[in-house]
């Protein structure tokens, strides 16, 4: 079982007043990584076509959760860094600037998609996600996430969405 122990705590990081809990530690001993890819699995009547991981750090454990499911991976990256015309994008205001990310569109339409992150935090950027593949015509979303940080509103965020947490502080 992945706890909140396995993750090493930093005040005032990256801004004054955020709590950073970073996940290196967990990847750094291969019995808590692979743990913590198995917590990250969806529940087995859960209907998954496709992985999405959110870059940068849900590239590190979607491809693995795709694996597994024998399902394929697309790239949910910051903006700028995917070429072609079909793509779906998002801009979201965030506190300092904007948020902006880019799917593939040819990956997302009439597919079951489980969109993996390692933190939920304000909901700000899975929300924009969920937004973006609907509008691509995703069949259904519903996330994982490895830490939901519970005092701030991401459940709420993501209200009508399967959401499975692995550990919440
Ligand atoms: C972090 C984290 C999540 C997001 C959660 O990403 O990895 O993707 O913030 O915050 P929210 O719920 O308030 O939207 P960030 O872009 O800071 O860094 P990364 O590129 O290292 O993943
Ligand atoms: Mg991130």
């Amino acid at each position: 079982m992945i706890t909140l122990e396995d993750f090493d705590t930093y005040p005032d990081f990256p801004v004054e007043g955020i709590l950073f809990y970073d996940i290196a530690p967990i990847l750094a001993s291969p019995e808590r990584f692979r743990e913590a890819c198995i917590q990250l699995m969806p529940p087995r009547d859960a209907q998954v076509d496709i992985v999405a991981g959110v870059d940068a750090r849900g590239f590190i454990f979607a491809p693995v959760v795709a694996q597994t499911l024998d399902v394929g991976m697309a790239m949910v990256r910051k903006a700028g860094k995917m070429p072609g015309v079909d793509l779906l994008e998002s801009s979201t205001e965030i506190e300092y600037g904007s948020r902006d990310l880019a799917v593939s569109a040819g990956s997302i339409e009439g597919r079951h998609v489980l969109v993996i992150d390692d933190v939920l935090a304000t909901g700000g950027t899975a929300r924009a996600v969920a937004q973006m593949l609907e509008r691509g015509g995703a069949a259904s979303v519903r996330f994982s996430f490895l830490i939901e940080i519970g005092d701030l509103p991401g459940r709420d965020a993501l209200e009508g969405y399967a959401v499975t947490s692995v550990v919440v502080v």
